[in-house]
């Protein structure tokens, strides 16, 4: 299945957001990279789009849906360090909201080590000793770790919770906020355990992106170069151009990949089909991570799937004649901004075994997302386990 031009030009074509934005900046033209006006207040100006809106829009949402529910707010370190603050400050300036004044902090410990059942053990228990009711709120202040765990807390407490996502960092803003996945780690393996159950709202609001450290920057940047790749050249050539240092120029390549991400989710939220190109650089890059976690090497998440995906461009242009001069260009692109992740030639065969544990491919065989050309992604694709060495072999050499 493609990923075709068809859908790239109707994504940049006058999106649905800018028309009828909830988002407090507007644009002269609708998607037209690097032009944004001042930010423009919008409280509680139009209707609350449920995917994607500001946090002024879920102050008022908790303020108006949920006065006579319990909400609690889940945090970790950092997060409750830079990011409460800046929540407090917008409920002062508001002066609404008593729900989120009296809301309750749940506060664990940072890390993708705590994704897992023992955390989720422990929200369970503070909503349960804090009598949270079916309609209680919770409210997940954080990055991607935080999103998926609360997310799947809320999923499963009393059998359902209403959750808001707010995410704090660049991979959670474009990627893991989005779209209902939820879920924890079990014995090393990603996101073994989990469900799909939608965030009554996604926040997104680039500010909390200030005090982001740049190596957490550069993660989420590479899901943005994933969603450009699968996407079309138009969305490639803006995110070459990206200044990495400057995170509000940032904002309209962000807001294009969500757009991105929530067309292709809408066409299939539980991942039968087209949602699979959303994996690209990912069967490689998982298999990284957990080669990482096992061996107690870092190697953030982005950082894996920017590797991974010099794999599986290796694979496209074996498999399914993706251009060569293109997948340098990309490969270069990548190369000068992350660190290479080492491996030798004899991790090649725990690295395959890896693979094929992966829940996404089958006996003896792997089902990376290949590229036919950008913005021509395709999925079910099989590929042997030479083919794998072979990019493996390739990735090591590059
Ligand atoms: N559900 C999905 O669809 C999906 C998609 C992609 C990734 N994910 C998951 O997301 C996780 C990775 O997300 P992540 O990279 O955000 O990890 P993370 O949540 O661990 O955040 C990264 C780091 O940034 C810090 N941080 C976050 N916001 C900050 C801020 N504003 N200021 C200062 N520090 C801040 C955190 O404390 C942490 O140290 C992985 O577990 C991955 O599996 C899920
Ligand atoms: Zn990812």
């Amino acid at each position: 299945m493609l990923l075709g031009m068809d859908r790239a030009r109707r994504a940049f074509a006058p999106a649905r957001f800018f028309e009828n934005t909830n988002y407090n900046f507007r644009l002269k033209k609708p998607p037209a990279f690097g032009e944004v006006d001042a930010l423009t207040p919008n409280i509680m100006a139009k209707p609350f789009n449920p995917s994607f809106a500001t946090l002024e829009e879920m102050i008022a949402t908790v303020e108006n849906s949920y006065s006579n529910s319990l909400c609690f707010i889940l945090v970790e370190e950092n997060t409750r360090k830079n990011c409460m603050p800046h929540v407090v400050a917008m409920e002062r300036l508001l002066a609404v909201s008593s729900s989120l004044q009296n809301a309750k902090i749940i506060e664990i410990p940072k890390g993708e080590k705590y994704k897992n059942l023992e955390t989720f053990s422990g929200i369970i228990e503070q909503l349960s000793v804090n009598n949270a009711g079916r309609n209680s709120l919770l409210i997940n202040l954080g990055g991607g770790v935080i999103c998926d765990i609360g997310g799947f807390v809320a999923a499963c407490y009393k059998r359902g919770i209403d959750f808001i996502n707010v995410p704090t960092s660049l991979l959670a803003m474009v990627d893991a906020a989005h779209g209902g996945k939820t879920g924890v780690d079990f014995n090393n393996f990603k996101n073994q355990i989990g469900v799909f159950a939608p965030a009554e709202m996604v926040v997104v609001d680039v500010n909390f992106l200030k005090t982001l450290p740049d190596d957490q920057i550069l993660s989420g940047f590479a899901e943005m170069i994933k969603m450009a790749l699968i996407a079309s050249d138009d969305f490639w050539s803006a995110i070459k151009q990206a200044d990495l240092n400057k995170v509000r120029s940032l904002e309209p390549l962000i807001i294009e990949s969500i757009q991105q991400k929530l067309q292709i989710v809408e066409e299939d939220p539980a991942e039968k089909s087209i949602r699979k190109i959303l994996n690209f650089g990912h069967t490689f890059g998982h298999a990284f991570e957990t080669f990482a976690l096992e061996n107690s090497r870092e190697l953030l998440h982005g950082y894996a799937v920017a590797m991974g995906m010099l794999c599986e461009l290796w694979l496209s242009e074996k498999m399914l004649n993706f251009d060569a001069a293109k997948r340098q260009e990309i490969s270069e692109f990548i190369l000068s901004r992350y660190p290479k992740f080492q491996i030798q030639t004899n991790d090649f065969e725990r690295l395959f075994a890896i693979l094929l544990q992966d829940k996404k491919n089958s006996t003896n065989k792997i089902k990376p997302v290949l590229l036919k050309k950008i913005g021509d992604a395709q999925y079910d694709l099989t590929c042997s386990k030479e083919l794998c060495f072979g990019a493996l072999q390739a990735y090591s050499t590059l």
